[in-house]
């Protein structure tokens, strides 16, 4: 079988919006720098599969993160996908990151917080509080220019160093991010620790304190193979926009137990068997995957990718 037979189920969302992040979430933590020219064709390639949004870069310090240093290279190699209405985000980590990433034309923004103190101070060099009033200006000029912001939220079921994050503090960090004029958040589950309760208590709690789900997206990672039953604790939940990486690439280089992000073609499984509509051609999908796979010479991770294309499993480098 290259497709699961579709059979609904009660009271989940009829389409969802993949929210691809592997040409940045997960590029951004191989060993191996790939070159800007394979990155612009694997955005290409991921846009033709039919993803409507792909994370691209991050306009952050080339020393902390060496693989993505060619983001002003990158950038525009992709542009012609923006006059096809592919949104193009990219992370920036203060106000030098956004004068890059504007310079460039670059229409949606993503900041990055944390949940907790320590991963704030291994991600950003910052405290919670400090890195919030470096944001805060960084929105605002953002807004100001018309570009849609998203603002992620790290470590929000559990962190390397501090174990436990209590729900409560999750909340104050995801409502400080709206206050400051994001239209969005990312939930990040960024080393994969979530369980489908704790991901319906959360947003449960966010609701409460007049978070809406709309402006919700979540964002896990598979370490512990939770990634699927905790995106389907959300959609029924409510929540449509779904982040992904490509074969499952992933992880975050200042967290150390943080692995792949889930799947796009995990999900994209999954959804088509529910009936979901993402829009996505999943045959083109994984064989951008495998062909991603070959040149960072190491299987793909994603189960559908090396079910569906089984020389992923032992790709040779080109
Ligand atoms: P810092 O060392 O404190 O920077 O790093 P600073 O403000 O002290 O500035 C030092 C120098 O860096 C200055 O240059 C700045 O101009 C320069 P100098 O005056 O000394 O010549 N600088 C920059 N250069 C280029 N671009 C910039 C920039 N900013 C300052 N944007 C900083 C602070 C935030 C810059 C650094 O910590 C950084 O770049 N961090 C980014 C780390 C990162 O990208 N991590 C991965 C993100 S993944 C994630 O967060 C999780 C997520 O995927 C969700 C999930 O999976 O859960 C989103
Ligand atoms: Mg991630």
């Amino acid at each position: 079988m290259t497709l699961p037979m579709t059979v609904p189920a009660q009271g989940l969302p009829p389409r969802i919006r993949i929210h691809e992040v592997g040409p940045r979430d997960g590029l951004q933590n191989e060993k191996s720098t790939v070159p800007t020219e394979v990155k612009a064709e694997f955005v290409h390639r991921l846009a033709a599969a039919g993803l409507t949004t792909v994370e691209t870069t991050s306009f952050v310090h080339p020393k902390w993160v060496p693989q993505l240093a060619d983001a002003e290279a990158l950038f525009p190699l992709v542009q012609d996908l923006a006059g096809d209405g592919v949104h193009l985000p990219v992370l920036v980590p203060n106000g030098r990151g956004l004068d890059r990433a504007l310079a460039l034309g670059a229409h949606r923004i993503a900041v990055f917080a944390s949940a907790t103190e320590s991963f704030a101070k291994a991600n950003l060099n910052r405290t919670v509080a400090e890195s919030l009033a470096v944001f805060e200006p960084v929105v605002a000029r953002a807004k100001a220019e018309r570009a849609h912001v998203r603002g992620y939220l790290s470590m929000c079921f559990g962190d390397p160093w501090e174990g436990a994050v209590p729900v409560h503090q999750v909340v104050s960090v995801a409502k400080s991010l709206l206050d400051m004029g994001c239209d969005e958040l990312s939930l990040g589950d960024t080393i994969g620790v979530a369980t489908p309760g704790h991901v319906q208590a959360l947003l449960a709690e966010l609701n409460e304190e007049g978070v809406p789900t709309n402006t919700i997206g979540v964002h896990f990672h598979d370490t512990y193979g939770q990634a699927l039953a905790n995106t389907l604790a959300a959609l029924q939940h409510g929540v449509t926009t779904v982040d992904a990486s490509a074969g499952g690439l992933g992880g975050c280089p200042y967290a150390k137990s943080a692995t792949g992000n889930l799947a796009t073609e995990d999900l994209v499984w999954m959804l088509q068997g529910l009936g979901i509509e993402t829009g996505v051609d999943l045959g083109r999908l994984t064989a951008t995957s495998a062909w991603m796979a070959r040149h960072l010479g190491r299987p793909s991770p994603s189960r559908t990718v090396r079910a569906l294309v089984p020389e992923a499993q032992s790709p040779q480098e080109q």
